[in-house]
């Protein structure tokens, strides 16, 4: 075996004794099942606590694990094309190198912990260590630029779907790809392209989720909201990956063989906005009035006193007509 599987085979026995034993074990005996010395325990240890794992020490009754961190392990991950990172400032900006390469078309770009998420509009993305879910799908579809928010509202239906079903929870969007439930937000999504006039080199879908978060801080406490949160239930990140990386799929194989005209009907069902009377928030012009939906194109549909109006994701953002989120 090679050393750097055994080191990874070792810390993951340490971490399947503790968990079994839920319980002190001390160096010795847990050196003594794997066959090497106390030392070496102690040594696996300090670098398990260093990767977010909450082991305590205590001197003559050894480790235990406090609580089960969530250190997402790249074996859990199911995907054919992924690139898993321990640590990446942010997997837009991953994707995005990863882009220019052959054969990186639905590269899944995901990570343990992402220092400097962005955001939409040029808003930040927080992280909390072990708790949050940060993935980037890298796509070359053969579609018109201007189709490219389309793909953003598709993929929005497929991680409002993925979530659901793991989780029971009854989210809705907010338009255009904020996943939202009891009026806070859940999921964000941005989409960044490289196009030329009639061409797409590559989109980066990326998809923040705040799965185990226990409460959020500052402004965000009003605004945003977490599974663990909504559910009182701990899920595992991966298996949320592994969720929203095949209703993503299947959502885009289905765009791309049929077109955006085939989820304007489960889009406007899922929407929350539609009836309600809004505000377009950093567009050229503030556009007021009552949300009908998306049209084929996949722009929204205000109605302003008997006129139509639409807007695109990409350019605007949506309040309520009084200021609120939703
Ligand atoms: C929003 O502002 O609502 C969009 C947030 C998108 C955050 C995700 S996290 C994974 C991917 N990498 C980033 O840097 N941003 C997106």
């Amino acid at each position: 075996m090679k050393r750097a599987l055994r080191v990874k085979v070792m810390k993951d026995e340490i971490i399947k004794i503790l968990k079994e034993k839920n319980d002190y074990v001390s160096g010795e005996e847990i050196g003594n099942i794997l066959g090497v010395s106390r030392a070496a325990v102690w040594k696996n240890i300090s670098a398990l606590k260093k990767k977010g794992y909450n082991i305590i020490s205590v001197n003559n009754k050894g480790y235990k694990i406090v609580d089960d961190t969530d250190v997402l392990n790249v074996d859990e991950i199911k995907y054919d094309r992924l690139l898993f990172k321990e640590e990446v400032e942010s997997t837009n900006e991953e994707g995005k190198r990863q882009a220019v390469k052959e054969n990186c078309d639905r590269l899944l770009v995901t990570c343990n912990y992402q220092s400097k998420g962005k955001g939409r509009i040029g808003r930040s993305w927080v992280a909390e260590k072990n708790r949050g879910v940060y993935m980037s799908f890298v796509l070359k579809p053969d579609i018109m630029p201007q189709e490219i928010s389309q793909i953003t509202l598709v993929a929005g239906i497929a991680v409002m779907k993925a979530i659901n079903s793991l989780t029971g929870l009854k989210t809705k969007i907010k338009w255009p790809n904020d996943i939202i439930i009891n009026g806070k937000k859940l999921v964000g999504i941005l989409s960044e392209m490289s196009a030329e006039m009639e061409k797409i080199n590559y989109v980066v879908v990326g998809i923040g989720i705040n799965v185990n978060e226990d409460e959020f801080e500052g402004e965000l406490k009003e605004k945003a909201t977490s599974i663990y949160i909504e559910t009182k239930r701990r899920f595992k990140r991966s298996d949320v990956i592994n969720s929203v990386a095949e209703e993503f799929n299947l959502c885009y194989d289905k765009f791309l063989e049929k077109g955006f005209s085939a989820f304007v009907e489960e889009y406007n069902e899922s929407c929350a906005n539609v009836g309600m009377r809004v505000k377009t928030v950093g567009g050229r012009e503030e556009i007021k009035g009552r949300a009908m939906g998306v049209n084929e194109k996949g722009e929204l549909v205000i109605d302003d006193e008997g006129e139509m109006k639409t807007v695109i994701g990409g350019e605007v953002s949506l309040r309520l007509e009084n200021n609120k989120y939703i």
